[in-house]
């Protein structure tokens, strides 16, 4: 693809991707010619949630809830994200030959997201359990055991929609300094509906889990591969930030996503007819050599470059501080603690084709 013109026409499929990473930027920002609102994967899912919105609806909430999620505002979590990260390694370095992902990479994340949304320590473990089950049921493409795990999807928003209205009516939410208290507060001038609340929480959810957990599970396949790059970083730890940005580089979390044309679009010298479907391929424009020199190489030194792993534009990821807190957590008590990370055991990768992480990876540190 990265060979050929910026955009490919696959017929089977009937379907345009484009992969340039000028390329995938500009259509990541052309938003009202390349419109999310008819679902951005494959399986067309479609939900009241402001990543499937174009303006003005997206406009409107992604103000609403965007002041939690700044830099700055992200900050307070960090003791949190360390502590968490540091034990979770720990237990990771007592256990030699266990599974990276499920003792370290989907704990961390679900954990911290319930944190930041202000769900009492008491209910967290409910919680990771609708969130496991909606989180399976988004994982519609190239699954076989579909039907059961959608129902075990919908089971988990009934029941995270039916806490969440108990919250919202008893006031406890309210009383935290979570996420969800300072939207509640919102809730109640009217500028966000329960409605878009649940489905607010629903995304993060959905957009905010797996992503991370392949974010975490990859940066360690990745260092294994590259213990080089790893003894570097132990020299020079305050490289940690870098190597985070060339692990989503490298290994991009979603390497793709959906857009429908709303009008003909023009790229280049080809022109994309309205109606037609797009996918914005961010995992290749991450390797394209018109941006990065010597692309699939693994380089914490590379000199900063804006990567497209979270996207670009209205719909640029919301979590993107604190997907990076936590990839940075995990990498610098990685440092301090020890010497090498070796895989023992056989890596396993996820199977859909969208998202690049791995379900098992045997690690001894
Ligand atoms: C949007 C990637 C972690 C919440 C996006 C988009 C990408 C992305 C590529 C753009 C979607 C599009 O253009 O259609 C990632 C990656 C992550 C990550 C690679 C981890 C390494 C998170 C986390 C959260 C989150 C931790 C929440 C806590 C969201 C939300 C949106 C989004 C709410 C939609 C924003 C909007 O429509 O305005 N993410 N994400 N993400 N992400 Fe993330």
């Amino acid at each position: 693809l990265l060979a050929g013109g910026p955009v490919a026409y696959n017929k089977r499929r009937d379907l345009y991707v484009i992969s340039h990473y000028e390329a995938v930027r500009e259509a990541a920002r052309a938003d009202t010619a390349l419109s999310s609102a008819e679902g951005i994967t494959r399986a067309r899912v479609r939900l009241p949630m402001m990543i499937t919105m174009d303006r003005p609806r997206h406009t409107r909430l992604r103000r609403a809830v965007l002041p939690g999620f700044t830099k700055p505002a992200l900050q307070r979590w960090n003791p949190t994200i360390d502590a968490l990260a540091a034990d979770l390694v720990d237990g990771l370095r007592a256990a030699p030959g266990a599974d990276m992902v499920g003792r370290l990479a989907v704990p961390l994340p679900v954990r911290i997201i319930a944190h930041v949304l202000g769900i009492p320590p008491e209910h967290q473990d409910v919680f990771r359990t609708w969130s496991d089950w909606i989180v399976e049921g988004f994982q519609l493409e190239l699954r076989p055991d579909l039907p059961m795990r959608f129902g075990r999807s919908v089971r988990g928003l009934l029941r995270l929609s039916a806490y969440l209205q108990r919250q919202l009516d008893s006031g406890r939410l309210l009383e935290g300094d979570g996420v969800l208290g300072r939207l509640q507060r919102d809730t109640a001038d009217g500028t966000i509906s329960a409605e878009e609340l649940f489905w607010f929480t629903t995304l993060l959810l959905v957009a905010g889990n797996e992503t991370t957990t392949n974010l975490l599970s990859t940066m360690f396949l990745t260092l294994a591969e590259h213990p080089e790059q790893y003894g570097l970083l132990r020299e020079r730890p305050e490289l940690v930030t870098a190597a985070v940005e060339e692990q989503l580089r490298f290994s991009s979390p979603i390497q793709g996503f959906y857009r429908t044309a709303t009008t003909d679009y023009q790229i280049g010298d080809a022109v994309i007819p309205a109606r037609s479907r797009v996918l914005l391929l961010f995992g290749a424009a991450n390797r394209d050599p018109r941006q990065f020199t010597d692309p699939d190489v693994f380089d914490v030194t590379r000199p900063p470059s804006q990567h497209v792993a979270f996207g670009s534009g209205i719909h640029l990821c919301l979590g993107a501080h604190l997907a990076r807190a936590e990839g940075q957590a995990v990498l610098r008590h990685l440092l301090e603690t020890t010497g090498r990370v070796e895989v023992t055991g056989r890596p396993v990768w996820n199977t859909n084709s969208a998202l690049r992480g791995l379900h098992h990876l045997p690690v001894t540190l």
